[in-house]
């Protein structure tokens, strides 16, 4: 009953049912970015796995269908890293990824292995593919972002990291990334954080994460503008602008199965719009927490779940 609840925001849990979803996002004009749920793999033969399933999953995204049901024009690389086809014109698909999916609390090298070889694999071919590193709880922020400063530091450009509006450090934190040129996406954040580390307050997330997306838009490199919140969407669309950064060198993202209607609006307004596209068995935790962001869905899953006892 929860895995049938939870498919409103995951893709299913095999591979091609992703890839299907994926093309209906790409018809309708969407962008993706691809996750094979997991995280917080306990040995490095978990993370080696990881590392597998994700490298049948670049191939998979770069093999066209045999029948392609969607137009196949030259595809836009946005920020000059996209991924392959399958892809309507103007959209492409790329990864996230998790790094303790990757072994980062198992074996910091083995994780910086595993991730190399995925990111080798996404770039070689015609079209390089981007791959983004998700950002977890605050206990791995700063092993994320060093990691990432050591992939850039070797010259490697198809990834980037995310920040989180509502910890402390995050002003600083993108102050860096904007110097060194490295793609962000913003976010509010997901986890539960103490106060000592992060915001509390729903006031003052929204209010860095306006600010930031101030300083991203201005000073940044493609940045992806990832949320639901229409009023932040606005002050995004707003500030874009204001300081004449054109749709091109922006991107807004938003959730597989939240507001669609949303996305579907910004496409059509002209803007590029990535929705993030989970998939895989390992979906207890990303389900948690979409529930935690909204009661209304915690009430959503008990309705259906008193409705289907009862008609069970
Ligand atoms: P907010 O929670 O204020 O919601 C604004 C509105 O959006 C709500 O009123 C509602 O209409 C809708 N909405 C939001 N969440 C919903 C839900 N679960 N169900 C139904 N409606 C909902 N976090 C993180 O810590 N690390 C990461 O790497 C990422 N990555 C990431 C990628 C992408 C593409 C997105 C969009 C988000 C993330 N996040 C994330 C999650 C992010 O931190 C945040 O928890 C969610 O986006 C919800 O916050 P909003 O910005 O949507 O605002």
């Amino acid at each position: 009953m929860l895995r049938r609840a939870a498919r409103r925001f995951i893709a299913g849990e095999r591979l091609e049912e992703a890839l299907d979803a994926i093309r209906r996002l790409n018809l309708e004009g969407l962008s993706t970015t691809l996750d094979l749920l997991g995280e917080d793999v306990t040995t490095a033969a978990q993370a080696e796995a990881s590392g597998h399933a994700y490298l049948r999953i670049v191939d998979a995204l770069r093999v066209p269908p045999v029948e392609p049901e969607w137009p196949q024009a030259p595809v836009p690389r946005p920020g000059g890293v996209a991924g392959g086809p399958p892809a309507a014109a103007g959209t492409d698909n790329n990864l996230s990824l998790k790094l303790t999916q990757l072994g980062l609390d198992v074996d910091a090298p083995v994780c910086g292995r595993v991730l190399r070889g995925i990111l080798d694999r996404a770039a070689a071919g015609a079209a390089p593919m981007f791959v983004r590193i998700d950002m977890e709880s605050s206990a791995h922020t700063d092993a994320t972002l060093r990691l990432f400063e050591a992939l850039w530091t070797e010259g490697r450009r198809n990834v980037g990291v995310v920040i989180q509006a509502y910890l402390y450090r995050s002003p600083r934190d993108v102050e860096r990334l904007n110097a060194l040129g490295a793609r962000v996406r913003l976010v509010k954040g997901a986890y539960d954080e103490a106060p000592a580390v992060a915001f509390a307050r729903k006031r003052d997330v929204d209010r860095t994460f306006a600010r930031l997306t101030e300083v991203l838009l201005r000073e940044g490199t493609y940045p992806a503008i990832a949320t639901h919140d229409e009023r932040l969407i606005d002050h995004a669309r707003r500030t874009a602008r204001s300081a004449g950064v054109t749709p091109d060198r922006f991107e807004f993202q938003m959730l597989y199965g939240i507001r669609r209607d949303l996305q579907a609006a910004l496409r059509r307004d002209g803007y590029r719009v990535r929705v993030y596209v989970p998939f895989g068995d390992e979906w207890y935790p990303y389900f948690m927490r979409r529930l935690a962001e909204r009661p209304a869905n915690v009430e959503f899953v008990l309705r259906s779940l008193l409705r289907e006892r009862a008609a069970g």
